[in-house]
Formats: structure tokens, C-alpha cells, sequence
């Protein structure tokens, strides 16, 4: 089956073709980074706005890219959710449209089973159960994923998410936006042990990051002399373990306790160069396979939408013209959501 992937829940307009829910065919991404980055964060009127301008030559793109035309295409799969809305609505409109006008079905995909299901485009498929952490700019979940549709949270984030504290660092210290990025490439020259930032909720399987951050803010405050150039790698290197610790620590304690030896890791934070590399290097002692997308994967991109979308059509699901967008979209209640 060849699907037609929309994702438009954030600053990133996206388009992917899909065959089989497992083959990429084309995979179009149109960022909004430089309209929102002196903003220092992303503003939704100008994201709807901009999704707007986006959306057709995306899809089309994706189209050529593939060597399809529309009418090869045999459904769409769109994020419907959590998002935005006037960034959903574009991408769920011109999907209803296209679905509409071609006669074929069209299924509303939640973002962060998109996330996880990114991880079927590639070579090495983990086979169900396994355990998922979903790490994006608003979301930090750890999960027992039975199969598409089935997840179980074991822990999440009681405040911020992790994407949000590399975001809000990046920030305080001028750094740009996004702050996952930057962060990640100053942090490749610093000393992981210049501050001693705390590693909050260690009995829970829960997350807090906002403490985390308040201490980069205090630890601002309180220096007498101004931070130097030269100081940014090793601050930011510290802060950046704070955050990757408890993430993959946590992960791989659900795993152990649940007796389940394979892991998936996905969102923009999984793009995180140390998080990787301590995730291969901290799971392969415990004897758990790790399995991340490559990095164009883990941030927002519609091939993995058209994943979901895939299994869900294969199913005979189809969604109505009426579908709304839904802006808070937990994992857990995905089949009570399905009726909204
Ligand atoms: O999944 P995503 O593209 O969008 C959301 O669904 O939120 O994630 C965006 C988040 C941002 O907070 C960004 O700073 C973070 O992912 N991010 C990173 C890296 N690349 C993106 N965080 C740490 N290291 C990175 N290399
Ligand atoms: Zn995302």
C-alpha cells in the first residue's frame, strides 16, 4: 500500500511516501527555524501561517521525489494530534481535501506514536514488546509499547519536557533556537563536571526538569563575575548530562524491571549525540538492544505519520470529514480518543 504522510503539528511543514509502512520513498521537510528563531521560540500565528504556505508545494514535492503521481496514492495518514491546532488544521484540511477529492480513505495519527513508530523505517526493527521513550520539545515519556495503538506509561514528565529544558537553557544563555541543536554541538568540547547540576525525582520513574532548570538560572545569578566564552561548552555540558542521565537511566530501569531487552528511543531530543551514545554504550552492559532512528527520523518528519497510518488503514480504519485536530493528545487513551 502506498500511503501519502502529512505532518504539520509544529514548526515543521512535512510531507513522506511510504510503501508498506516500511519503505521510504520520499521524504520532504520545510523547517520554519529561521522565521521563528528570533523569536527565540516558536509563534503559533506565524506557524499556521507559514504551514499555509507550505503544505501543497511539500506534498508535491514528495510526490515527484517518489515518482508517484496522486492517483497511486491508496491513503493518507495526517497528524492529528497533540500539536498546535491552527498548525494541525492546515495539514488535517488539505489531507481531507486530497482524500475527498480522490476518492481514497484518510486516518488521523497521534504525533507521538508517529515518534515511536519512526523506528520501522529503519534496518534493525525491534519486534514488540519494548520499551519506548518519546523525548521531543514537548513531551518526555517513557513507555511499554505491546503494539501500535498499545501503550502503557510508566513514566513521564511532571513539568517541562526535555526538549523544552535544552530549549529554555539555550535561552537564558543567549545560545539561539532551537537549543537541542546548539547545545548539543557546544557541549562536544566541554567538562561534563564543571557544575554540579542536580538529577531531580531518582526514586520515581517520573521526570521533572524544571528544577534543573532554575538551577542553570541560579547558578547565572549567583556568579559574581560574567560568564566567559570560553565557560558556555563546559556549562551547557554539565546541564546537558543532567537531562541525558536521568533519561536513559530511567529508560533502562523500566526495561530491567519489566524484563524487556529492547529499547526504542525517539523524538528531536533523540537526535542528542550524547544521549545516543550513552544509551548504545550504558544498555549493551545491561544486555539491552537499543534502537534509534537516524537523526533526520527522530525530529518531526511525516514518514513517520505515514507508518501509523499504514497499520491503522490496513485495518479498515478510515476516519470522517468531520475529524477535529486535538491539541492535548495523551498516548494511554488513543482508543478512547479514536471516538472523539
Ligand atoms: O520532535 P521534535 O522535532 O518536535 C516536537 O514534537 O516537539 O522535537 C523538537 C525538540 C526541540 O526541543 C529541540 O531543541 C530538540 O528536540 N532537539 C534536540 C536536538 N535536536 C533537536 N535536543 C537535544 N539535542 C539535539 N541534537
Ligand atoms: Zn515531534
Amino acid at each position: 500500500m502506498l500511503v501519502l504522510g502529512i505532518e504539520s503539528s509544529c514548526d515543521e511543514t512535512a510531507a513522506a511516501v511510504v510503501h508498506n509502512g516500511a519503505s521510504l520513498l520520499s521524504n520532504v521537510i520545510a523547517s520554519q527555524i529561521d522565521v521563528h528563531s528570533k523569536y527565540g521560540g516558536i509563534v503559533p500565528e506565524i506557524a499556521s501561517r507559514k504551514h499555509i504556505e507550505a503544505i501543497v508545494p511539500v506534498i508535491i514535492q514528495a510526490l515527484n521525489d517518489a515518482g508517484v503521481s496522486l492517483g497511486d496514492i491508496e491513503g493518507i495518514a495526517v497528524t492529528r494530534g497533540p500539536g498546535l491546532v491552527g498548525s494541525l488544521l492546515v495539514g488535517l484540511s488539505v489531507a481531507k481535501s486530497i482524500a475527498f477529492a480522490q476518492g481514497i480513505p484518510f486516518v488521523g495519527v497521534n504525533h507521538l506514536e508517529g515518534h515511536i513508530a519512526a523506528i520501522f523505517l529503519s534496518e534493525e526493527k525491534p519486534d514488540f514488546p519494548f520499551i519506548a521513550l518519546v523525548v521531543s520539545g514537548g513531551h518526555t515519556i517513557v513507555c511499554l509499547v505491546q503494539n501500535f495503538g498499545d501503550f502503557s506509561i510508566i513514566g513521564q514528565t511532571r513539568d517541562d519536557a526535555a526538549g523544552e529544558a535544552f530549549d529554555k537553557a539555550a535561552k537564558m544563555l543567549d545560545l539561539g533556537y532551537p537549543g537541542g541543536v546548539v547545545i548539543d554541538k557546544l557541549a562536544k568540547s566541554g567538562d561534563t563536571a564543571y557544575v554540579q547540576f542536580p538529577r531531580s525525582m531518582k526514586d520515581s520513574m517520573d521526570f521533572s526538569f524544571s528544577g534543573l532548570k532554575t538551577s542553570l538560572l541560579n547558578y547565572i545569578k549567583k556568579r559574581e563575575d560574567p560568564i566567559t566564552e570560553n565557560e558556555i561548552p563546559d556549562i551547557v555540558a554539565s546541564y546537558q548530562e543532567a537531562i541525558v542521565d536521568v533519561l536513559i537511566e530511567k529508560t533502562l530501569r523500566a526495561a530491567e524491571n519489566l524484563s524487556i531487552k529492547k529499547v526504542v528511543v525517539s523524538g528531536g531530543v533523540a537526535a542528542n549525540s550524547r544521549l545516543r551514545d550513552g544509551f548504545y554504550e550504558k544498555a549493551k552492559n545491561k544486555g539491552i538492544e537499543v534502537f534509534i532512528p537516524p537523526i533526520i527520523m527522530c525530529t518531526d518528519n511525516a514518514a513517520m505519520i505515514a507508518v501509523v497510518g499504514d497499520n491503522l488503514l490496513r485495518k479498515g480504519e478510515k476516519d470522517h470529514f468531520d475529524l477535529n485536530a486535538i491539541s492535548r493528545w495523551p498516548l494511554e487513551s488513543w482508543s478512547v480518543m479514536k471516538q472523539v
